[in-house]
């Protein structure tokens, strides 16, 4: 009986190695009526095949006011993709359409409301610097953070 409960926590063990758990690889993050995120670095193990980020908004503004979304990028194109979302406008949600830079990016949303986005990992490098931001209103000059995969 010991032997067996060895091996299974040998095998569990095995097991986490090779794929993150599931929660391990999901994200909250808030946003109010500041130009701010609840956090400034987002770190997710670099096993992750799919990460998911839950975003809310706690603020009071609606959209039009206070918007914000959460924008995944390389850090090297946020600028560029900050450009074209502010020639794309609020007509289209501060975003080019089917702008390849972008990793993954959420609706826009306002107070009291929440959104989710879900994006592989394939193709993301641990030695790359990503940042995520918010592209409403040119908020990314201080609105955002740090993403990094680890290992
Ligand atoms: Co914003």
């Amino acid at each position: 009986m010991k032997n067996f409960s060895s091996l299974v926590i040998f095998l569990i063990a095995s097991m986490s190695l090779q794929t993150a758990a599931a929660d391990e690889c999901a994200v909250t993050i808030e946003a109010g009526d500041a130009l701010s995120y609840s956090m400034s670095a987002i770190e997710l193990p670099s096993s992750c095949a799919t990460i998911s980020v839950t975003f809310n908004h706690t603020g009071n503004l609606p959209a039009a006011a206070m918007g914000h979304n959460w924008v995944l990028a390389k850090t090297a194109d946020l600028q560029a993709i900050q450009n074209d979302g502010n020639a794309a406008g609020a007509a289209g949600g501060y975003l080019k359409a089917g702008d390849a830079r972008v990793i993954a990016a959420t609706d826009i949303i306002g107070g009291g409301e929440s959104t989710s986005v879900s994006f592989a990992t394939a193709g993301l490098s641990a030695a790359e610097d990503y940042s995520f931001f918010c592209t409403v209103m040119s908020h990314s000059v201080v609105m955002k953070g740090v993403f990094t995969l680890n290992g």
